[in-house]
């Protein structure tokens, strides 16, 4: 059996690698229009695969040139692929109809264009990028209208679940696999194909199939569930600022209910990643589209409480900072969304950056993991080439983050990644500016040592 995956990125190269992995008598060749990209994937120092996610690179080398190739000829993978993922990216739409809300697919459908002028044999093609629900119905036109004749497409959705930073181990021990298929003979036939390939190292029990369109729906809704947890916590960490309540100790309280369940009630700066805003702005399209308002309305409110949550954040700094931070500097510990990723995109950082450049006030950003080029990145102006020089002017990207928080007059955390609880806070604080903040987006920090230590602490959903 062959295998082909067009898209090589955060959710296709992981996915695809762990297949090649749990399944060496299958080949693998995950395909790429971007030729850096596929380059980097074949590139033999790990540091420069284009994704960091722990023991991906492991993974990696021991299947590449065995059963897991890299390669921009999209049409020859076609060609030879028993089954082919789609899995492309699918960005919110910066303009026409749905702008700022739907998704784009026009990814999906140049892919699928392509799927079907080049197959010359019969193919199962795995919707596996997240999209709105009854995409497969577009993309089952798009390849009966185009394909040759004898040629047969049997679509199915199997939706990713994998969280960054943990891909590895999601995809290797899944809570479940979803596969939804058209219930006709050579729909379930297909089901039962890419249920078969999972069944090798996933427990049968935990291969679930299902329809298509709820297979579809189930991954927005699984997201907007989660992150619906992470804004209502978020919504409580506001309570607890202005009562005094701690919102560690209020989550703990409710996530020991056996209903609730202690996972996702972390309060944080806001949630960020390229699924939970778009995935439910997504669901707030269809519930338009589908003349639900208050459906829509309901779910907005979701992304609303994340956006309010990262502006609190910024607002809080600059309100305790004697509500002038113009001309201060601010050492921004962690630009990536979440940890254990060099993953940007939606990252909070970004937006409490942006407000705070807003105020004035200069930036020493340190990440693991993300480049300068990639702050500079984000931090430009939208439709603007380049103002990377004037962005110099009042931000720079450190290596070291002794250096980031020298000098500074306060220290901001963003990303929660582990390196920063073991920080030497003791050499941080004499070199920077007294009195000397520390401002934690992440819950992260010890409290009673920074304070010992003699910094001002403040804490998102606690009043110390
Ligand atoms: C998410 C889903 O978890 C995954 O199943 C889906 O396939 C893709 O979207 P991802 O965005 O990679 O995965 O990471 P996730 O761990 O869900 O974190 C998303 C954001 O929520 C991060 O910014 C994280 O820091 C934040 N978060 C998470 C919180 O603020 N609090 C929490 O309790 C949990
Ligand atoms: P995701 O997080 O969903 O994996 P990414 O943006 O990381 O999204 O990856 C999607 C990849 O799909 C990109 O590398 C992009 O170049 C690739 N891609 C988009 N359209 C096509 C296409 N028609 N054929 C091949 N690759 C494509």
């Amino acid at each position: 059996m062959k295998v082909c995956c067009i898209g090589a990125g955060y959710v296709g190269g992981p996915t695809c690698t762990v297949i090649a992995h749990k399944c060496p008598d299958i080949q693998v060749t995950i395909v790429d229009v971007n030729p850096e990209r596929i380059a980097a994937w074949n590139s033999d120092v790990a540091s420069e695969l284009p994704i960091y996610e722990p023991g991906l690179s492991d993974l990696v080398f021991e299947c590449r040139g065995r059963n897991l190739f890299f390669s921009t000829d999209v049409d020859k993978a076609i060609l030879e692929a028993d089954i082919i993922y789609v899995s492309v990216n699918t960005p919110t739409k910066h303009s026409g109809v749905g702008k700022g809300f739907a998704a784009d697919l026009c990814y999906v459908e140049s892919a699928t264009r392509r799927i079907a002028e080049v197959a010359t044999s019969s193919k199962i093609v795995v919707e596996k990028s997240t999209v709105p629900c009854r995409t497969a119905e577009s993309m089952r036109a798009i390849l009966e209208t185009n394909s040759r004749e004898n040629v047969r497409f049997d679509i199915l959705s199997n939706p990713e679940f994998l969280a960054e930073g943990t891909a590895v181990r999601d995809l290797l021990d899944p809570d479940r696999v979803l596969i939804g298929s058209l219930s006709t003979p050579e729909g379930l036939k297909a089901q039962r194909v890419l249920a078969d390939l999972y069944a090798r190292w996933v427990p049968r029990d935990r291969v679930i199939t299902m329809g298509l369109w709820s297979s579809e729906l189930s991954k927005l809704a699984a997201n907007a569930l989660l992150a619906q947890r992470i804004s209502s916590v978020n919504a409580l960490s506001a309570i607890c600022e202005a009562t005094g309540a701690d919102v560690d100790e209020v989550a703990y309280a409710c996530g020991l209910d056996s209903r609730i369940g202690p996972k996702f009630l972390k309060a944080s700066v806001g949630f960020g990643g390229s699924c939970f805003q778009k995935d439910i702005l997504n669901l707030v399209y269809l519930a338009e589209t589908l003349h639900l308002p208050q459906v829509a309305e309901y779910w907005r409110q979701v992304v609303s409480m994340n956006e309010y949550q990262k502006q609190r954040f910024a607002e809080r700094i600059v309100r305790c900072m004697f509500n002038t931070i113009t001309g201060k500097r601010i050492a921004l510990l962690g630009w990536a969304f979440k940890k254990d990723t060099g993953d940007t995109r939606e990252s909070a950082a970004i937006t409490v950056a942006k407000s705070l450049l807003q105020e004035g006030a200069k930036l020493h950003v340190y990440d693991p993991k993300v480049s300068r080029t990639r702050v500079m990145l984000d931090l430009a102006e939208p439709g603007v080439q380049s103002n990377e020089a004037k962005l110099g002017e009042t931000v720079a990207v450190c290596t070291d983050i002794y250096e980031a928080a020298a000098n500074a007059d306060a220290v901001v955390v963003c990303t929660e990644w582990d390196e920063f609880r073991t920080l030497d806070w003791q050499r941080i604080y004499n070199n920077m500016h007294k009195p000397a903040f520390v401002f934690d987006g992440r819950l992260l920090l010890d409290v009673a040592q920074l304070r010992e230590i003699g910094f001002r602490v403040e804490v998102i959903g606690k009043t110390l």
